[in-house]
């Protein structure tokens, strides 16, 4: 099948979350299947600078707000997706340095509408026609807000492919004002609850969700639950309408590039029955001195992420005060955000020196370290649609702690008398979010980190969890025909 993904970030290119791995390894997963995936992404200027091969298909004139652009569709080689990566080129939309959707001041970029209804728009032109080539999409797959208008676009074009919509994170809605909507030269009948309008505004994810043929998002769970008030975000009514039309598809993971056993960014390499101890040592070993602790043998907490109250920074700084008092863990962690999470972090950070190391920032590289060099996870996610750095760190042995929510719930199995029995335990799962459970069950989790066999059958049982594509991209591509077929 032709597959045509249409996305605002895919690593290695560009990435500033876990949608950036999913369009990276889910179509090297289709691909495996058999099928032919192109993915087209906004050729921002990090992009423009990390491919090669270049070549202009042709330009095509898009209407933006109350001017035309001159939009270059660029065909780029890569390593694993060959010829097929589209760059939609517009400099005066997307020649700008840095994170895709924010300025430097962390504030969005005050065209964020146009940039993406003008990258809609190209992408639902490519889709009927690719310059030069008589490839044709059977399925255009498209995913999060920023992508919400190629299925509207779509639905206007007779024999236009099948549209799948994947909500990555409903906490971000592309929700843009009635100015917006008006000089973007959208279609009036757009303007109607029935279809774009929200709440006052438009929302892209809307037109995304209304004008799709399907609908999925990144787990089961997170599918339930956003059909509620509570995680709804306001959208549960129009996906609680969606019926079977929406459907949860666990992520997987790639398993080549998170392989504690050939991994380049760590100290040791490990696997479940190599070296697993020598290996966990040596990373944490290196993980402290890169951090500036001291080498010791106390259990060590690692985190990555975001620093957005999605991920329940908050409820980290809460408790470590009273963990360092209390017990002798430390602790590493890595991200960027809110300033005000930043700040926090870092006077605790001023406040325990040798207790607390936290790098805010972005490396790759010490994310990779942190998995494998932490004895355990903390991930106290206030809400997580799937959630790929529990899974990372399953797979390096590190157990995550989490709260019972989305994908973290759909991926840890919880400590308890029967999972430790029947060995399918790999990580901690909390029954509420709020401080004090954070800090009881990382309570728990250092006391079975105290019997040493316990604790290793544990990492094990993670490591050797499924957690690769296979099984996800095959229900994808279940999906793709059905939705295929339907337009027969
Ligand atoms: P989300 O997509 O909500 O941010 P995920 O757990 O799905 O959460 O994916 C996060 C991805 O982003 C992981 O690959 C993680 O390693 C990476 N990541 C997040 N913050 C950083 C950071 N500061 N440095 C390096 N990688 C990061
Ligand atoms: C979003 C979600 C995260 C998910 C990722 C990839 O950023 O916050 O839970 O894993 O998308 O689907």
């Amino acid at each position: 099948m032709n597959i045509l993904f249409a996305a605002s970030e895919a690593f290695p290119f560009i990435k500033t979350g876990g949608l950036g791995d999913v369009i990276h390894s889910l179509p090297v997963a289709l691909n495996k299947q058999g099928n032919n995936v192109r993915l087209v992404l906004p050729a921002y200027r990090d992009v423009l600078a990390s491919v090669d091969s270049l070549k202009d298909l042709g330009t095509i004139d898009v209407p933006g707000a109350g001017v035309r652009h001159k939009v270059s569709i660029i065909q780029a080689h890569e390593d694993i997706l060959g010829d097929y990566l589209y760059l939609i080129d517009v400099p005066d939309l997307f020649d700008r340095p840095g994170n895709p959707y924010v300025h430097s001041d962390g504030y969005a970029w005050h065209d964020n509408a146009e940039r993406y209804t003008v990258f809609s728009r190209a992408v639902a032109l490519l889709a009927k026609w690719v310059p030069g080539s008589n490839w044709r999409p059977d399925v255009v797959h498209c995913h999060d807000w920023q992508t919400g208008l190629v299925p509207a676009f779509l639905s206007m074009v007779k024999h236009a492919p099948a549209t799948v919509f994947t909500i990555h994170n409903l906490a971000y809605d592309g929700h843009f004002s009635q100015h917006d909507f008006n000089s973007l030269a959208l279609p009036p009948a757009w303007w109607s609850p029935d279809f774009a309008e929200f709440y006052g505004g438009f929302s892209m994810l809307k037109a995304g969700i209304l004008f799709s043929d399907h609908v999925t998002t990144v787990s089961p769970t997170y599918a339930k639950e956003i059909c509620t008030p509570e995680f709804g975000n306001r959208f549960e009514g129009v996906l609680g309408n969606l019926g079977d039309k929406l459907t949860g598809i666990l992520n997987g993971i790639d398993l080549d590039i998170w392989n504690p056993q050939t991994d380049r960014h760590i100290a040791e390499n490990y696997s479940v029955n190599n070296k697993f101890s020598k290996g966990k040592s040596a990373n944490k070993k290196d993980l402290l001195r890169r951090a500036g602790l001291a080498e010791s043998d106390a259990p060590l907490l690692g985190f990555v992420g975001r620093l957005v109250e999605q991920k329940g920074v908050d409820l980290i700084t809460a408790i470590l005060p009273k963990l360092f008092e209390t017990t002798d863990a430390n602790m590493v962690l890595l991200g960027s955000g809110h300033m005000a999470y930043e700040t926090d972090l870092m006077d605790l950070a001023a406040k325990y020196p040798d207790r607390f190391h936290v790098h805010i920032g972005y490396s790759e590289e010490l994310a990779h370290q942190i998995e494998a060099g932490a004895d355990m996870f903390i991930m106290p996610s206030r809400f997580e649609p799937c959630g790929l750095n529990q899974m990372y760190s399953l797979r390096y042995g590190t157990p995550p702690v989490v709260n019972n929510t989305g994908g973290l719930a759909d991926t840890v199995v919880d400590v308890s008398l029967k999972t430790l029995q029947d060995k399918t335990a790999s990580g901690f799962v909390a029954k509420q979010v709020d401080s004090e459970s954070l800090y009881s069950i990382i309570l728990s989790a250092l006391d079975l980190y105290k019997n040493k066999k316990l604790w290793q059958q544990l990492c094990k049982a993670a490591m050797q969890q499924e957690l690769g594509w296979e099984a996800s991209a095959r229900e994808y591509q279940k999906l793709y025909q059905a939705e295929v077929d339907a337009k027969q």
